[in-house]
């Protein structure tokens, strides 16, 4: 379980916090989309609630645990073991194959032979068969962002996190990626928050939260 408990970000050049005090707690296996308007805070309250950054004041609880009790070497196991990230922009490298960039987060655990079969398997999942060897500049933008979302899923993270994931594709490619997502949800218990401008993609989650200027409603 994930819980933050009044969190408070400051930027220094914004005149008053972009987050004014935000309370939630995520369940495990729970399915919930992150929604409002631009500028309202969602992406600093995802990095917030991902460890990607810190809070100017409250805490974050993982299973009980305070982040700022987390050793470095903790954070880095909770990072790379138990949490995905998928971005708008996917980030992919663009000199390494399609079964590599799946294949990175775990070389980074020394896990790569042991999880080579799943990664094919993944790579098939999403739609990328027979593609395994293909560089990302010869894959489309959507084969890109749904190898990223393999990249993400292949340590079977407890977690995901995602930043508009679907925001740079057509609808079809967005339906592939969200059909995911509930197959993790529901097969694997896989815990999912995800940031959406689409209001049929944010009514597929369990659960929606909405920010309005810094604030849950
Ligand atoms: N690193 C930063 N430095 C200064 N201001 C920032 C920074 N990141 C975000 N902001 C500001 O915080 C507000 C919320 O941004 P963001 O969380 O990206 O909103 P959203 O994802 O909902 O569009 C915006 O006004 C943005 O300009
Ligand atoms: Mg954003």
């Amino acid at each position: 379980m994930i819980e933050i408990k009044n969190i408070i970000k400051s930027f220094p050049n914004t005149p008053t916090p972009v987050l004014k005090g935000i309370t939630l707690k995520i369940e495990d296996g729970d399915f919930v989309s992150l929604v409002g308007k631009s500028g309202s805070g969602k992406s600093t309250l995802l990095y917030i609630i991902s460890t990607l950054d810190t809070p100017s004041e409250g805490e974050i609880f993982y299973d009980s645990k305070n982040l700022k009790d987390f050793r470095p070497e903790e954070i880095y196991q909770l990072r790379n073991r138990n949490i995905g990230f998928v971005f708008q922009f996917h980030y992919l490298l663009t000199e390494l194959t399609a079964i590599e960039n799946i294949l990175l987060p775990a070389r980074k655990a020394n896990e790569v032979e042991k999880r080579r079969d799943f990664a094919m398997n993944l790579l098939n999942t999403v739609g990328l068969e027979g593609k395994a060897h293909r560089y990302p500049a010869e894959l489309s933008g959507g084969e890109q962002q749904r190898l990223a979302i393999a990249r993400a899923l292949v340590m079977e993270p407890k977690y995901i996190f995602a930043d508009e994931p679907t925001g740079n594709l057509d609808s079809a490619n967005g339906k592939i990626i969200m059909d995911l997502f509930k197959k993790f949800n529901q097969e694997k218990g896989t815990t999912i928050i995800y940031v959406t401008h689409d209001v049929d993609f944010a009514e597929i989650a369990k659960r929606k939260i909405n920010l309005i200027d810094g604030k849950l409603v």
